[in-house]
């Protein structure tokens, strides 16, 4: 079953309680995007807002960190509450000890990559991580357009997870919306983010539901 990741970066932060309580009821993963304004060319939030969210979330915490350097924020996100923590390939010289020590602070460990990075860079890794990140637009921006190559490399991945036998699972992120949610699971994701395609709905809800095939 596909797993529904709203990002909260397209929530109300003046209703962000209201926000979070629709997430508890109707999605599955709480997606929470970290951007430092040197690793993408914008800057979202950071702890007090994870740590508000955690204090309400009953649903799993999804942090995405788009950042350079991120070994040094690992064991404070595991503090904040986080569940999973991806971060980006390119963003470190060892993305296989920053997935050792993803684990070693008790989350599940995900590597992301954005449209421009050819897909079997990520296979070495397959075998290790929890699942990987396969973005849809260039990170660091809600509300881009879905890049429909995504498909493709989302197909690659899922053959070549299927071909070794591992348990890593795909998690698309960008510009996804109902339309475009079977057509992804088909091709293999099983976590989708989705920012202002549910916040941005009258009925989030609804969006969800949909985005889930009901
Ligand atoms: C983009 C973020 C996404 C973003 C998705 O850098 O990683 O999670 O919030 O927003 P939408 O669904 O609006 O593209
Ligand atoms: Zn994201």
């Amino acid at each position: 079953m596909v797993k529904i990741a709203p990002s909260l970066l397209s929530a109300d932060f003046l209703h962000l309680e209201r926000d979070v309580e629709m997430v508890n009821a109707h999605a599955d993963v709480f997606h929470l995007d970290i951007m430092d304004g040197v690793f993408v060319p914008n800057i979202s939030y950071g702890f007090p807002i994870v740590e508000a969210i955690a204090r309400k979330a009953r649903k799993t915490m999804d942090a995405h960190l788009m950042i350079v350097h991120p070994e040094k924020y690992v064991e404070r996100f595991a503090a904040a509450g986080a569940d999973m923590l991806s971060f980006h390939l390119d963003a470190t010289e060892h993305p296989a000890a920053v997935v050792e020590q993803i684990h070693a602070a008790g989350m599940k460990a995900g590597i992301a990559i954005n449209p421009d990075i050819p897909v079997e860079r990520l296979f070495p890794y397959l075998a290790q991580v929890d699942f990987v990140l396969i973005m849809s637009v260039f990170a660091g921006f809600g509300g881009q357009k879905f890049i429909e190559e995504t498909y493709d490399r989302v197909r690659r991945v899922k053959a070549e997870i299927d071909r070794i036998g591992c348990t890593c699972a795909i998690e698309v992120d960008g510009g996804v919306s109902a339309a475009n949610a079977a057509a992804l699971v088909e091709a293999g994701a099983e976590i989708l983010v989705a920012g202002s395609a549910v916040f941005k709905a009258e009925d989030p809800a609804a969006v969800i539901r949909a985005m889930r095939g009901e």
